[in-house]
């Protein structure tokens, strides 16, 4: 969704912004000429004052014909005269000041003399920078204010918590405090204003005549208040990204006048559309997009005659719907279905082509579309973007979309088409910026022979020939000089021609899973603009050059798992890098970690197992804010697994160690500083819309994020985005760790999975793994444990996963439900164990068990031997990614249970 979301909002937010802004600017520029009185002296006074207070700068504003209104205010001219200034023809008084787009820059007085002009009925500031400065508290005298326009760009301006005193503001009519985006700036947004819940409470009550309320990127942090539904007259309502949470009125589909209802990106926001919404005949825009919405979409949305706009994108809307049924929203511009639990079909036969709408945005990525593509899309002369990505559609590509000339965007990806797209079929799409062939399809992509003659559509931006059959590196990308975002995974590519180095524009690169073969060269460092670099699962060799730790300072991804390097990893990481991720798994490499490592503050993966290092416990990267998993499983780490001082590990959630030469004791002191592991709160099911996770700013689609646990043949899978929303893990196995196992760590209730099989623990099993609620697996395995399994440990309901074989254990098996699930492999090798699943069965309860004899018997071969690896897949995607993430783990017992929950 991410490139295709981002590209949404920043249009739709410049149209909306150049026609209110446009509208305004014009008219009031007629009015001012038509002014009669002098104005008064003390109100010329004070917008003078005011104007003095403020730089004027070209940065200030964003609107291309922005220019500075204030020049025109002289002192020796009558005010009323001025540009934006507007008075009064009976009196005198300056009634509506328009400084939108002024450049004015400069923080707001909170004393300004501007609130002195209580006459006014019209205040527009938008567009200027106020250098972060509060909204004054004195704005509530202004009480005859009836359009207050205090809306922004980016982050630049206004920002603090909006005064109570707003809601004095009883004739209001229209309230503007949005933010919009800047499509020049990254998205996302960050809010800067915020709006206390008792201030919307009140301005409600207080300004019941209100028409327009938008607060688009204003944070509220609240439920939406009933009383919105009073205000009767309301025409336009915005509120996205408030983070507003809770359920969404449904009286608001009862006011009869509205034209805008826009509440997209509010994620927690629930609710369902009821049928009356057919009622709302005046209604053009409605974007409920990446909210909680659920239930059907009713019949009578679809009568609504003027709706140009439709984002219900990224909710969990369901049922069937017939895709002709939009046809009857004659103004539809744009529709927007993505990512629900919609199944939507086609009756290809019965369109009348003649009245399709005049869509130029038709979004329907995972929609459950079977069969064919429609063959009425050919006639949606108008259409920009197609987005199909992720549905079932089959056959060939039809040549008809290729004759689409308006399209700039066109994604077919993670479908199951078939057939040849052959280079020259995209000649006539001269308007192409996005092509999306690759992922799942069964498509082959030839170039053939005259690309010099052929006219290939030289603008694309985003290319993704992922799984195409490409044996060579496409020639034709040399010519794409706007290239931003290149995908050629799971191809057949063996070598890079050196012209890809001069390709400075990159952002993305995935060229993991072909079969590249000789050195990465340092040439590679020319790309300063690449964010993703993913270079895994190839026959690389040679060192990696060292440059590629600080070569661009944008780079959040980077991938060279699963090759053949060898040497040092990148020794230099700049301050203030962007890197996220880390991944130089499966590998030959060796060395230390570089301690530069702590200047990757935004890291919250490193991925360095399977390979040759040689170091101690990295506590260093305890100081990382924001990292979340490590993994180290495979190398030569030794020593202690400790650190020399307090150190935290702030956000970690998986920390894989095993199979390394870790010994000493596990202190209480070590397991404090995964404090991150504990959960309040946290629900243990979350409810999915999509493979996407977001590392930050950056989106990862994890479809092919799979823990997958497997022993004897059964494999057990957890769903990259089940992994990422609730996997916390310890795993610790295969290393010489010994002493006891504290008991501290049955504090770490978030844990899911916990391995400490392999290694020498003594003593016994912390009665305080009782607390560990969410826990779904445990692996004692292999250790010198003893006592009994306490009692406790069946008060972990969602354990599907258990295995203390070959310990010292003895006395009786815990007896309940869970324990009956596990098998005899899960306790064999303990010769005091008594119980069902075992030979051994228990004796009366109230007789004590017989004292046990040590059995002593590690021996890997015995059948009870753990492998457990994660293996971290990311492929590139999407303007953002798609990451793959798998855990393998050869645990023994009854897994399918899980699996079946799982699924
Ligand atoms: C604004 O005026 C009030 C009194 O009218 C005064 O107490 C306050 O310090 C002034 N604030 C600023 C920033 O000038
Ligand atoms: C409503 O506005 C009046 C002034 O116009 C103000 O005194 C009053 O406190 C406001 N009420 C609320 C609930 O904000
Ligand atoms: C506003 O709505 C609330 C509940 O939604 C209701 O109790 C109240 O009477 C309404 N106020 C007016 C003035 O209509
Ligand atoms: C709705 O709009 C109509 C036409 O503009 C107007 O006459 C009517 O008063 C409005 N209703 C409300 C409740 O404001
Ligand atoms: C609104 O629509 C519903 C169902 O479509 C209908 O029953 C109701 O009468 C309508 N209400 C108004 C005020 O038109
Ligand atoms: C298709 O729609 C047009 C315009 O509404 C109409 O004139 C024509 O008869 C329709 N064709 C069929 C086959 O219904
Ligand atoms: C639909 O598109 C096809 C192919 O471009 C064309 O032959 C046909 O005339 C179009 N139909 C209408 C009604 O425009
Ligand atoms: C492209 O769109 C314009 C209107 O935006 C339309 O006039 C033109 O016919 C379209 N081109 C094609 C090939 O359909």
């Amino acid at each position: 969704m991410g490139f295709f979301c981002s590209l949404t909002f920043s249009i739709q937010f410049l149209l909306l912004f150049s026609s209110s802004l446009f509208t305004n600017c014009f008219t009031l520029n007629d009015l001012t000429t038509t002014h009669q009185h002098e104005c008064h002296q003390h109100e010329s006074n004070a917008l003078l004052s005011f104007k003095q207070s403020f730089f004027i700068s070209k940065s200030a504003s964003y609107n291309p014909f922005s220019y500075p209104k204030t020049l025109t205010w002289i002192p020796t001219t009558d005010c009323c005269s001025w540009d934006g200034i507007e008075c009064d023809e009976l009196t005198g008084h300056v009634i509506s000041i328009d400084l939108s787009s002024s450049l004015l820059y400069g923080s707001m007085d909170p004393n300004s003399t501007l609130f002195s002009l209580v006459h006014l009925q019209s205040l527009d500031l938008s567009d200027n920078d106020f250098n972060h400065s509060q909204i004054p508290a004195w704005i509530g005298d202004l009480s005859q204010l009836r359009h207050l326009n205090l809306s922004q760009f980016g982050e630049t301006t206004l920002s603090g918590e909006v005064p109570t005193q707003i809601s004095h503001l009883s004739n209001l009519l229209s309230l503007d405090l949005r933010s919009y985006i800047n499509p020049q700036f990254d998205f996302p947004l960050i809010n800067c204003l915020q709006l206390k819940e008792s201030t919307l409470q009140s301005l409600i009550q207080n300004s019941t005549r209100l028409e327009q309320l938008r607060l688009n990127f204003v944070t509220i942090s609240s439920s939406l208040p009933h009383t919105l539904t009073n205000l009767t007259s309301l025409q336009k309502l915005s509120f996205r990204h408030c983070e507003l949470h809770g359920e969404f009125p449904i009286g608001i589909f009862s006011l009869a006048n509205l034209t805008s209802l826009n509440f997209g990106e509010n994620q927690n926001l629930q609710g369902t559309l009821p049928a009356s919404i057919g009622n709302l005949t005046n209604l053009a825009l409605l974007a409920l997009e990446d909210n909680s919405f659920h239930g059907e979409i009713p019949r009578s949305l679809f009568g609504l005659e003027k709706l140009v706009d439709l984002f219900l994108y990224s909710n969990f809307f369901e049922g069937r719907l017939a895709l002709d049924m939009f046809f009857k929203l004659k103004m539809l511009n744009t529709l927007d279905l993505s990512v629900n639990k919609l199944s939507l079909f086609s009756q290809n036969r019965a369109v009348n082509v003649t009245i399709l709408p005049p869509i130029q945005w038709l979004g329907l990525s995972q929609c459950n579309l079977n069969g064919e593509i429609p063959t009425w899309i050919m006639n949606l002369t108008t259409l920009n973007h197609l987005d199909l990505r992720g549905n079932n559609l089959q056959g060939e590509i039809p040549y008809f979309l290729f004759k689409l000339e308006n399209l700039t965007g066109l994604d077919l990806g993670r479908n199951l088409f078939e057939g040849q797209i052959e280079l020259e079929m995209l000649s006539k799409l001269k308007k192409l910026t996005v092509l999306g062939l690759g992922g799942g399809n069964k498509l082959s992509f030839l170039e053939g022979n005259n690309t010099s003659i052929v006219t290939f559509p030289s603008q694309i931006q985003f290319l993704d020939l992922r799984s195409c059959n490409l044996v060579h590196f496409p020639n034709f990308i040399q010519h794409l000089q706007e290239l931003t975002d290149l995908y050629l995974s799971n191809n057949s590519i063996k070598t890079i021609p050196s012209w890809l180095w001069n390709k400075t524009t990159l952002q993305s690169l995935d060229i993991s899973n072909n079969l590249l073969i000789g050195k990465i060269p340092a040439l590679i460092c020319n790309l300063q603009s690449l964010g993703f670099l993913d270079l895994s699962s190839n026959n690389l060799i040679g060192r990696i050059p060292s440059c590629l730790g600080s070569f661009s300072r944008s780079l959040h991804i980077l991938r060279l798992a699963g090759n053949k390097l060898i040497g040092n990893i990148p020794q230099n990481y700049a301050k203030e890098n962007a890197l996220q991720l880390i991944d130089f798994s499966s590998n030959k490499l060796c060395g230390q970690l570089p301690r530069s490592f702590v200047n990757c503050r935004m890291l919250e993966l490193l991925d360095v197992s399977h390979n040759h290092f040689n170091d101690s416990f990295p506590f260093w990267l305890g100081s990382l804010p924001n990292l979340k998993l490590i993994f180290l499983r495979d190398n030569k780490f030794h020593g202690a697994i400790k650190c020399p001082f307090k150190c935290t590990f702030p956000q970690l959630r998986i920390i894989d160690l095993s199979q390394n030469d870790f010994s000493g004791e596990l202190s209480s002191e070590t397991i404090k500083n995964f404090k991150s592991m504990t959960l309040s709160n946290t629900s243990h099911q979350v409810q999915f819309k999509d493979d996407v996770y977001q590392l930050q700013h950056t989106w990862v689609d994890l479809s092919l994020f799979v823990i997958r646990m497997h022993n004897k043949g059964v494999v057990m899978k957890y769903l990259g985005r089940q992994y990422f929303h609730y996997m916390i893990a310890i795993d610790l196995s295969c290393n010489k760790i010994f002493g006891e196992i504290p008991d501290i760590m049955g504090s770490l209730n978030g844990l899911v999975v916990l391995n400490l099989s392999n290694n020498m623990f003594t003593g016994s099993i912390p009665s305080s793994f009782g607390k560990l609620s969410n826990l779904e697996a445990l692996d004692l395995s292999a250790n010198s444990l003893s006592g009994e399994i306490p009692q406790q440990l069946t008060e972990l309901t969602f354990l599907e996963f258990f295995n203390v074989s070959f310990n010292n254990l003895s006395g009786p098996i815990p007896e309940n439900r869970q324990f009956s699930t596990f098998q005899d492999n899960s306790f064999e090798g303990n010769n005091g164990l008594c119980g069902f699943q075992l030979l051994n069965k228990c004796e009366d309860r109230s007789k004590l068990p017989l004292p046990t004899i040590p059995d002593g018997d590690q021996d890997s071969e015995s059948g009870s031997f753990f492998e457990l690896y994660w293996m971290v897949i990311l492929i590139g995607y999407g303007g953002g990614l798609v990451a793959g993430l798998a855990l393998g783990n050869a645990f023994a017992g009854d897994v399918y249970r899980l699996l079946k929950r799982i699924f």
